[in-house]
């Protein structure tokens, strides 16, 4: 391997250099540097290796996205035959490539018939980004301007640029930059947490009647998306009850509002579908992707477009004023190729469909179903999430549940598997392609943590 930075250094050496150099994701930066980064240094499959030799389970593909796991040489040696080929060119000025245009027509294969057009991008916060300013766009090319509100959820995430965050609803977000204007919030469908004595059905529904309320208060002349992610992905893995979806959906088309899903974590085979809206059966008219249309082997995003809307926008929308340098990278998209065809052609989606996401279930309503320190277990396919309760009868939480959640984290590395807390959950979402001696390995090391965690919280 011809790596162009040195051989392994000492972990102290680069943990001092990433504290001089860095400003980490979502965390206080001086108590990281007093502690001390991970420093990893290979991946194959599910596993990781740190700078000190430790092997990890990874339950979390990376931030989601590693859906054929590390180390596929057919991604590697499809990035380096089109870097041979064309390392670089644009999609601006009347020119495009091979590499994108293949690209778009196996996503369209894989995608319902009713979609048509996309608009890459480099991640899933510009796919958001882009969401904003075309969906403005289509309601000004219709005649209607003055749709441009887009309304989106509390504790929704949907990227960390400024328009992204705004979308969003995360308010620590919101606190640090700001938000942008005609953006609009309701509550997010988290029947564990703020249901009261609602069953899931009633406040499913009474949730999605929120958006209705939002509409008629802000002018459903007014309004021109609604976006969501069909399950909350960083908000804690959260699936909403079933009437939720469908109401959603009635209530865009009765006010003519476009269904935005952020498919940035549910697309490309997550949920045992090929997108999650196919899941939870609804139809958006527009999905922003990224992180497994690459696997994550290089930045790639991107905002699907209707054929409804695509035709307004070809036909009658004039000058597109909007490029990004990278859009449609090459090499971007012939890894994004190679990896599409090997989710296709080896069975992937349909083995987390019909093996591997109904043996993970399973296996952890058999471990965790009844276990003390859990209220309740979430998912399908390969995703999960283990709601931690302090009075599993009322659903009670603790008061410091986000503690104990990164505690169980904490544990978690410690017995050699990566499992992600928010708030008092415990989310897991490995490796499309684990087997099942993987996901055994997965739940045990999980157990640990959790077990270790209900200890300290007095619960076994
Ligand atoms: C649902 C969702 N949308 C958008 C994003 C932002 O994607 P990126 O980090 O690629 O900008 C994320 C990232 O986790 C996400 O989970």
């Amino acid at each position: 391997m011809n790596l162009p930075f040195e051989p392994q250094r000492q972990t102290q050496d680069y943990r001092a250099s990433d504290a001089a150099h860095h400003i980490h994701a979502f965390v206080d930066q001086k108590a990281l540097n007093a502690e001390g980064p991970r420093v990893m240094v290979r991946g194959e499959g599910l596993y990781l290796w740190d700078s000190e030799g430790k092997r990890y389970l990874d339950g979390m593909s990376g931030l989601w996205c590693t859906q054929l796991g590390y180390g596929r040489k057919d991604l590697t040696a499809a990035a380096a035959a089109q870097m041979d080929q064309l390392a670089y060119y644009n999609m601006f000025f009347h020119t495009t490539h091979p590499a994108v245009i293949e690209l778009s027509e196996l996503l369209f294969s894989l995608l319902p018939g009713h979609y048509s057009h996309v608009i890459y991008t480099n991640s899933g916060s510009e796919a958001n980004e882009v969401l904003i300013r075309t969906v403005r766009r289509y309601w000004q090319v219709l005649g209607q301007p003055q749709k441009k509100v887009m309304i989106g959820r509390w504790n929704g995430y949907h990227g960390s640029t400024l328009a992204a965050s705004a979308l969003g609803g995360m308010k620590f977000m919101h606190e640090m930059g700001g938000l942008i204007p005609d953006v609009a919030h309701i509550d997010e469908p988290y029947w564990y947490a703020q249901a009261g004595e609602l069953t899931p059905a009633e406040f499913g529904r009474r949730c999605a009647l929120q958006l209705e309320e939002k509409i008629l208060e802000l002018g459903a002349q007014n309004v021109a998306g609604f976006i969501a992610e069909p399950f909350q992905g960083a908000g804690g893995m959260i699936f909403p009850p079933q009437s939720y979806w469908p109401e959603i959906q009635r209530i865009c088309r009765q006010y003519d509002v476009l269904l935005c899903a952020d498919e940035v974590i549910g697309g490309f085979g997550r949920t045992g579908e090929w997108f999650a809206h196919q899941h939870f059966g609804f139809e958006p008219d527009t999905l922003s992707i990224a992180k497994g249309l690459t696997s994550g082997y290089l930045p790639m995003g991107g905002l699907v477009l209707s054929k409804r809307m695509a035709e307004a926008l070809v036909e009658r929308g004039g000058v597109f004023a909007h490029g990004l340098t990278y859009s449609g990278h090459p090499v971007a998209a012939a890894v994004a190729l190679a990896n599409l065809k090997a989710l296709r052609d080896e069975g992937i989606v349909r083995q987390v469909k019909d093996d591997t996401g109904p043996y993970l279930h399973k296996l952890l309503h058999d471990v965790f179903g009844s276990h003390p320190l859990i209220g309740e277990i979430q998912g399908t396919g390969l995703l999960a999430a283990l709601q931690f309760a302090e009075d599993k009868d009322t659903r009670k939480r603790f008061a410091n549940e986000n503690d104990l959640a990164w505690q169980c984290r904490t544990f978690g590395f410690e017995a050699g598997v990566i499992i992600r807390s928010t708030l008092g959950r415990m989310i897991m979402a490995p490796a499309l392609v684990a087997s099942r001696a993987e996901l055994d390995e997965l739940v045990d090391k999980t157990r640990i943590a959790v077990d270790r965690t209900a200890r300290i919280a007095g619960k076994l």
